[in-house]
């Protein structure tokens, strides 16, 4: 890692004192402060830094390229603004920051910024959030929401992502999307009981040239047998080292293993498919979590396979369920059959489809809430 440090600040007395906080921080050296945002971006590429601290004066929009520009060049961008909403960090974060201040700049969330940027990994170690998709019935589309998403996510946050299959014993999720991984979760998890982190990640497989990561199914059905409740956290915990985002492909049955998947995400998403049966199970599952005092917020329902005219209205699951549902995905078998018969996600079947755009809307809807509760809670 280069330790330089690139300032782009058209208000003197605030690149002044940016000035003073990164003279404090041993690890990083102040290359240089640009008035002229234009020059900066010219040096920058030229120079490549590891942070670009960049002031946001004239408002995010205004930066929204340049932050762009950066963020693909791998670069580290902070921004500094005037103006602090949830929208605002959501768009700096969305064209690719690292993080996002408000001035007048308090200099512990500085510093604490720069580290972040320092760690170079994650948008924040401790805010890597846990997705698990699940059901109790199975067929009803959880690979095919996991694999789709879990592409999504990559794609449009550009994080580090990795797609966990944990239906065990026999999960899909390598037949969904073509990739075949040299070491399975079992073993992934056995090594790493003697080597520690390093094993786990070492078994995430990079999906084409993306920043997806697939840790996937046990290659014999027996393998799954030394999985256990301890192995799921601590795998869980090693994850969450690497990855900004871990989206879990988790098995129908109400077990051990999966009450403890389920325990320890920091969202579910429940599918469910609109016909009584399902939505009974669906209440079930509800009444379970609630049991099992998992907060009422981790919970969304996800409706698979949506019809407009279907006879049972959302409006009367909602009711049923007493919870609004979250997102619905349309019924497209067509589009869904053929990227699994050619194990492609569906943006690469068709980038049109109604499923395509269902599952990039599902995926900007999450990150957009998952980003404004962490920033929240900060
Ligand atoms: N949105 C959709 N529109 C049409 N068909 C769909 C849709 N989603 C899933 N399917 C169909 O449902 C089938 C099951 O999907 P998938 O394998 O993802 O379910 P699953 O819940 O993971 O099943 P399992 O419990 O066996 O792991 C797919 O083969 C596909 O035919
Ligand atoms: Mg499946």
């Amino acid at each position: 890692m280069n330790n330089k440090v690139v300032v782009f600040e058209s208000d003197k007395e605030s690149a002044e004192l940016i000035k003073t906080y990164i003279a404090e921080f041993n690890e990083l050296e102040l290359d240089n402060i640009y008035e002229d945002y234009k020059e900066g971006l010219f040096y920058t590429l030229k120079s490549h830094p590891h942070i670009v601290v960049i002031s946001a004066n004239d408002g995010i929009q205004a930066v929204q390229k340049t932050i762009n520009i950066l963020a693909d060049n791998k670069i580290n961008v902070i921004v500094l603004s005037q103006t602090y909403t949830t929208n605002l960090v959501i768009q700096a974060l969305r064209a690719g920051a690292k993080d996002f201040i408000s001035k007048p700049i308090i200099k512990k969330d500085f510093i604490a910024s720069l580290n972040k940027c320092c760690k170079d990994i994650v948008r924040a170690v401790n805010k890597s959030n846990i997705i698990s998709i699940f059901s109790n019935k199975g067929g009803i589309g959880k690979t095919a929401i996991a694999t789709n998403l879990a592409v999504e996510f990559a794609r449009q946050t550009r994080e580090k992502v990795v797609l966990v299959d944990l239906n065990l014993p026999l999960g899909d999720v390598t037949t969904f999307i073509n990739i075949k991984p040299s070491i399975s979760i079992a073993s992934a998890v056995e090594t790493a009981a003697h080597k520690g982190a390093e094993a786990v990640v070492n078994a995430c497989k990079q999906y084409k040239d993306t920043s997806l990561y697939v840790l996937a199914e046990p290659i014999y059905m027996e393998e799954s047998q030394i999985m256990t409740p301890t192995h799921i956290f601590k795998l869980f915990e090693y994850l969450r080292e690497s990855f900004s985002y871990i989206l879990v492909d988790v098995g129908t049955s109400i077990d051990k293993m999966n009450m403890k998947i389920l325990e320890l995400s920091d969202l579910i998403l429940l599918v469910s498919i609109v016909n009584l049966p399902l939505i009974r199970n669906c209440q079930r599952c509800l009444d379970l979590f609630s049991n099992l005092g998992f907060d009422e917020n981790k919970t969304k329902i996800v409706i698979n396979r949506y019809l407009e005219n279907d006879e049972i209205k959302i409006e009367d699951v909602e009711k049923v369920l007493n919870q609004k549902i979250y997102w619905k995905i349309p019924n497209n078998y067509f589009t869904i059959m053929s990227s699994i018969n050619k194990a492609m996600p569906v943006s690469e079947i068709n980038e049109n489809s109604n499923v395509t755009l269902s599952f990039s809307g599902l995926a900007t809807k999450l990150t957009e809430d998952i980003i404004a509760k962490d920033f929240i809670e900060v």
